[in-house]
């Protein structure tokens, strides 16, 4: 059976750059606060209507494309995460078909959250290793900055979050020992309302009322699904218990990490380079601690981008194996924890 290895990877992040200095203009907080807890010191904004998160995922899927001396008519299937899509549907995959004036191949949206990169990952590993397809896009990609509520009444979300997009091109190897060793994927759907945006959604309060929708008029009920309402109360906006998914996070990073491992008969030691998804500096160097690796095995750039949910991980990786950190035989580790609860790691001998 054939593995699937990364032929080539592309990164694209908006010009515009705020700094912590420079939220102050909307929002009541500090570059101190937002450095101590999260060590973020700016992030890239998307241009507010020449940029969307299909466009910034094909900009770097071009160039994932050209690293990896393939053109987009030989890509037979594509694979898109994102949390903050173009459309509320059809899914960004197919507005990347029609972009990259692709074939008609399968066109997969992934909304996995911040896990979304690596779910969408596996997703194109199992079509590769069953042979059904030979070379898959997968993409990460987020506009978050439209989506965010800019005001002091947001500002426990809203100084995390950046704009960006990440892509890799996988194809199958038979070389032994080089390629996707393993990708591992969880849930626990007991913490979805930690950290979620509920409207627009067709909850209709199911999940926290305690009255049966039936004692609603029409009128109610269809402004269940998006009302002035919502917006004045900023229902619109993500909602997130930082505390809760922190301690959570730092658990479940290491517990997926050494699944991975022990799958592969392989121990923290052997990583060469672990790329974390971007959640939190702070969140990073936990679980650097508790993996005892050291800081040159670590990627972070969060500091300067903010957490780019399903774009982070490519992102980093691309970053990295730019910068020369990421060689040939080295072992490399992707893990991510986010919202839903949903985590995910990834091995893989470049
Ligand atoms: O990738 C998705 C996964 N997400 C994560 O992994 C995020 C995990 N959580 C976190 O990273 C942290 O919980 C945060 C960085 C989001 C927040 O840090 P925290 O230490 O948990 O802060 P907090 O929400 O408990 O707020 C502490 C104080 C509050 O003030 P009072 O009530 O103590 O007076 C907040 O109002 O800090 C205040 N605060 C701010 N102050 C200045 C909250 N946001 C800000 C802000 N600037 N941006």
């Amino acid at each position: 059976m054939p593995r699937s290895f990364i032929a080539g990877v592309g990164r694209y992040v908006p010009e515009q750059v705020l700094t912590n200095e420079d939220l102050k203009r909307y929002m009541d907080t500090s570059d101190e606060w937002i450095q101590e807890r999260t060590g973020i010191r700016e992030r890239h904004f998307a241009d507010r209507t020449s940029e969307t998160t299909t466009t910034m995922g094909v900009k770097a899927a071009q160039m994932a494309l050209d690293r990896a001396g393939l053109t987009a008519q030989e890509i037979d299937f594509i694979v898109f995460a994102t949390l903050s899509p173009d459309y509320y549907f059809p899914g960004c995959g197919v507005l990347v078909q029609r972009e990259l004036k692709m074939r008609e191949v399968g066109a997969l949206d992934v909304r996995n959250q911040c896990s979304g990169f690596l779910y969408a990952l596996s997703v194109a590993d199992q079509f590769i290793k069953t042979g059904m397809y030979r070379n898959i896009l997968v993409i990460g990609s987020e506009k978050h900055s439209f989506g965010l509520d800019m005001s002091t009444r947001g500002r426990n979300v809203s100084v995390i979050f950046g704009d960006g997009a990440g892509a890799v091109v996988l194809k199958p190897t038979e070389a032994d020992g080089h390629g996707i060793l393993s990708t591992h994927l969880h849930s626990d759907g007991e913490s979805a309302e930690l950290l979620a945006m509920f409207n627009p959604g067709t909850h209709a309060n199911h999940w926290t009322r305690e009255n049966p929708v039936a004692d609603f008029d029409e009128a109610e009920i269809a402004g269940m699904f998006m009302s002035h309402e919502m917006i004045d109360k900023a229902q619109n906006f993500p909602f997130m218990d930082g505390q809760a998914v922190f301690k959570k996070a730092v658990a479940k990073f290491p517990e997926v990490i050494n699944e991975a491992l022990a799958a592969n008969g392989l121990v923290a030691s052997d990583i060469d380079m672990l790329i974390p998804h971007q959640a939190n500096l702070r969140i990073s160097q936990m679980i650097q601690k508790l993996m005892r690796l050291p800081d040159n095995k670590v990627y972070n750039n969060i500091q300067r981008y903010g957490n780019t949910t399903a774009a982070s991980i490519p992102i980093a990786l691309c970053e990295a194996w730019e910068e020369g950190k990421i060689n040939s035989g080295n072992l490399v580790c992707l893990a991510a924890f986010g919202s839903g609860f949903t985590w995910a790691s990834s091995l893989i001998r470049w």
